[in-house]
């Protein structure tokens, strides 16, 4: 038998060669408003689950697009929304729970602005056009702590270069952690593609907290133990 073939980083296995999700699909059993949401509410928001997508497709008119990749409970992307009536945004999240609180905060705030899509983020950004993105968020990713496993996170080469494709010019990509280890990853990764750049030139332009950009209940978990919360912002180049 042939040994393996030494693999370029650019070519290690990553979510885009994986596609296999690894979080949980389902907490608790949902109360019964959430419930009434994912069946009545959902159908009329969802994402259709196959062919091109659009603006147009989706919102109706050609409107600028977000996506929020795994955006928990949904506060914000909700919050994004409500900030910016005239763009479309575009959740992804696999988990049902998290699912029926960002209905619950379409339907509390009447956002017509909003599309869900219950699975994996890079469903979606395939079937999207290339340059069709004005901005996308990344919020506490699942860390993956164990070496073994960071092949698993979003930010790697594949998923990257996917993301490159679908976002505009000079589009913001802004990605949270609170893992030290998450964070020095995505500093690597990203400084070694050259279709990013990170716009932080003084130590307030992360240390900050910006006003457009609210804490999740991740980033809230993480302050309340102490532990810090760092934020980027890229630019596609
Ligand atoms: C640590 S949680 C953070 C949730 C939220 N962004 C926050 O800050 O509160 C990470 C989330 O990403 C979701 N997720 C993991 N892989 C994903 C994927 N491939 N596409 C979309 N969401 C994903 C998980 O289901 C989980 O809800």
């Amino acid at each position: 038998m042939n040994p393996p073939m030494p693999q370029h980083p650019d070519q290690a296995p990553d979510p885009l060669s994986i596609r296999r999700l690894y979080g949980r699909a389902q907490g608790h059993p949902l109360r019964e408003r959430a419930q009434r949401l994912v069946d009545d509410l959902l159908p009329r928001l969802a994402v259709p689950p196959h062919g091109p997508l659009s603006a147009e497709s989706l919102f109706g008119n050609a409107c600028p697009l977000a996506l929020e990749i795994g955006f928990g409970k949904g506060e914000h992307l909700a919050f994004q929304a409500a900030r910016h009536p005239t763009w479309g945004f575009i959740g992804a999240e696999p988990y049902l729970n998290g699912v029926a609180g960002l209905l619950a905060e379409v339907e509390d705030r009447d956002l017509p602005n909003v599309r869900i899509h219950r699975g994996d983020a890079l469903d979606v950004l395939e079937r999207l056009p290339d340059a069709s993105l004005s901005a996308a968020y990344l919020l506490h990713p699942d860390p993956w702590p164990k070496a073994r496993h960071a092949k698993r996170r979003f930010v790697n080469p594949g998923p990257l270069a996917l993301l490159h494709t679908k976002l505009r010019a000079r589009a913001q990509f802004r990605i949270a952690t609170d893992h030290v280890n998450y964070m020095r990853h995505v500093m690597f990764v990203m400084q070694n593609h050259p279709g990013f750049e990170w716009t932080a030139e003084t130590p307030a332009d992360w240390e900050d907290i910006p006003e457009d950009w609210p804490d999740t209940r991740f980033a809230q978990k993480a302050r309340k133990l102490g532990h810090s919360v760092w934020r980027l912002i890229y630019t596609r180049l």
